[in-house]
This record gives structure tokens, sequence and C-alpha cells, in this order.
């Protein structure tokens, strides 16, 4: 990262960031639903929903519930493909943004399906990099998430990495024993930066014993993430000594996005404090910007 001046702009995966803020991946859809509720060209950028090489219907509702600690979902990865997203989502970003960077998250479940989805959307403009969900579970071996895997993340970072000359981030879960030795297996294999953190596994049940999801189990997000989140970005940040990382997990405030700069995370993104507010993010630019004096 190189930050420029006193502002809050940085050069991030060789793009000017205008600041370190993001929406989070499948928090923000692909910006349009977004459209005129906030602007989203204050923001440093926004990472899509997760893309898959098939359109997916996701999983049966309820896909959130609330619960004091933040939130539980399990939306199936729910999205329209790779050729819809192509030709109609990516193209109206790009239309619409002039500042905010677009990161595409991307998800497989084969090794291959990874490095489909990047090299069919590498070449469409208003891309600046691919961010690798490695949360998915690896359909070819027992539904293990490929991140948990050193072999699987060497295989996916270097098949994509032989299929697209943009920024390539590797999102990983915080349930990893061993997050920041991922990190540098996926550093060795090309990847330009680390994601960190997904939501961490969770299951909830009504009084009468029901699931609360339709799916059975899902996945945390909220505030307690953020003491797991900042913890995992240091690690990353020092083991590999400086790649770039954005930092994700409970941020609700300007001071949280600098809990996770100090740490030296070079951009934190925003996911479910958004969803219940989706003007938050814009009011923490303001926040961070005035705070700098
Ligand atoms: C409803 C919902 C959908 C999500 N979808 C994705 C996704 O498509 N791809 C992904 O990598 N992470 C996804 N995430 C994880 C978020 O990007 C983020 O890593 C996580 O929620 C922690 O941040 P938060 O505490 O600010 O929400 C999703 C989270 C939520 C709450």
């Amino acid at each position: 990262m190189r930050p420029e001046g006193s502002s809050l702009s940085r050069t991030v995966f060789g793009r000017r960031f205008q600041n370190p803020v993001l929406l989070a991946a499948g928090t923000a859809g692909f910006g349009r639903e977004l459209d005129g509720v906030i602007d989203l060209d204050r923001l440093g950028g926004l990472v899509t929903k997760a893309v898959s090489q098939e359109p997916r219907a996701g999983n049966p509702p309820p896909r959130v519930a609330e619960f004091r600690g933040g939130m539980l979902n399990s939306v199936g990865l729910a999205n329209p493909g790779l050729a819809a997203v192509g030709a109609d989502h990516l193209p109206w970003l790009a239309n619409r943004l002039r500042q905010a960077q677009v990161l595409v998250n991307v998800v497989g479940f084969t090794v291959e399906e990874y490095a489909e989805v990047v090299s069919g959307l590498t070449g469409i403009p208003g891309i600046a990099g691919f961010e690798l969900n490695l949360s998915c579970p690896n359909t070819t071996a027992g539904g293990i998430e490929f991140g948990a895997s050193p072999d699987c993340v060497r295989r996916i970072v270097s098949l994509c990495r032989a299929r697209t000359p943009l920024a390539l981030i590797a999102k990983l879960s915080p349930v990893l024993p061993d997050i920041a030795g991922i990190a540098l297996v996926a550093r060795d294999a090309g990847a330009d930066g680390i994601t960190v953190v997904n939501t961490l596994p969770g299951l909830l049940h009504s009084e009468a014993g029901v699931g609360r999801l339709g799916n059975g189990n899902g996945g945390v997000s909220g505030p307690a993430l953020l003491a797991i989140g900042v913890l995992a970005a240091s690690r990353v940040v020092e083991r590999t000594e400086g790649m770039p990382v954005i930092g994700v997990g409970g941020v609700r405030s300007a001071e949280d996005v600098r809990q996770y700069l100090r740490v030296g995370a070079a951009l934190v993104a925003i996911g479910t404090a958004a969803l219940a507010d989706p003007r938050l993010p814009e009011r923490i630019v303001r926040n961070l910007e005035s705070s700098r004096g």
C-alpha cells in the first residue's frame, strides 16, 4: 500500500482508492440495489456478491437470523452467474462509478470453476481485481472448505493467476488454525492481497427446536468478529511482511475502521452493519475525513 499525503487516498493493487472504506462481499449485491440510497462513488470501493460459473438460486428461506451477538446467514451464494454478471451487472457498475473501485467476489465448487469465472470476467472494463472466496466447500473432497487445504489454495490461486493480469485477493475464514500460513501459500502462488475474515460457522434454533435458517447452519457476522478480524489481519500483515490486507468483520464505526488500519490493513470492508443501515459507510467516510485534521 502507498498512502498519499495526509489524505485518506491510497494506492493498493496498483489502483487509487480514494479512502479505505469498502462494502463487503455479499452485503451490497452488485451495487444496483443501493443506487439512489447511497452515493457509491463516495466510498473506496465495493466488493460484489459471489459470482459462480452457473446461476445459483441459493438456499431456502429464512436466510438470515439476528441474535444478540450479530447475525447468522446462509444465503447459499445466490447469484445470476458468470454470463449475466459479465453482460449486465458489471457494465452497469462500470458506467455508474467514477471513483470507487470494484472487486469481484468469486466462488467455485471445484478448483477449475474459480479460474473459469476469473477468465470469463477479465477484460470487462471497470474491475480492479478478484476476491477469491476460499471458504467455499470443495464438492470433490467431501465438502471441506478450499481454504483449509494448502494444496487447494495453491492450485486455485495459481490457476487464476495464469488467467488474469488483474489483482487476485484470497479471502480466508477465521476458523483456519494457521491463517497467516495459508496467506503465505496464497502469496507464493501469485495472490496480490488477502482478505480476512469471512464469517464463522454457527447454528441457532427457535424455542420450538426448529432451525432458524432454512439451510440449518450458517455463518456468523457482525460485532463479535471485530476482534477476531483485527487479530487475523495483524497476523497476516506480519507474516507476509506487508502484503496488502483487506480487513473485514464487525466494523460499525470509524474507530472500528481504525482498529484494522492500526495493525496495517490497507483497506477495510463493512458488511452486516451496512445491511442494517446502508448510509453508515458514507457516514464513516465523512467521520474519517473530518478526524484527519
Ligand atoms: C448476508 C451476507 C452475505 C455474504 N455473502 C458473501 C459472499 O457472497 N462472498 C463472501 O466472500 N463473503 C460473503 N459474506 C461475508 C462478508 O463479506 C464478511 O466477510 C462477513 O460478513 C464479516 O463482516 P461483517 O461482520 O462486517 O458482516 C456475506 C455476509 C453476509 C452477512
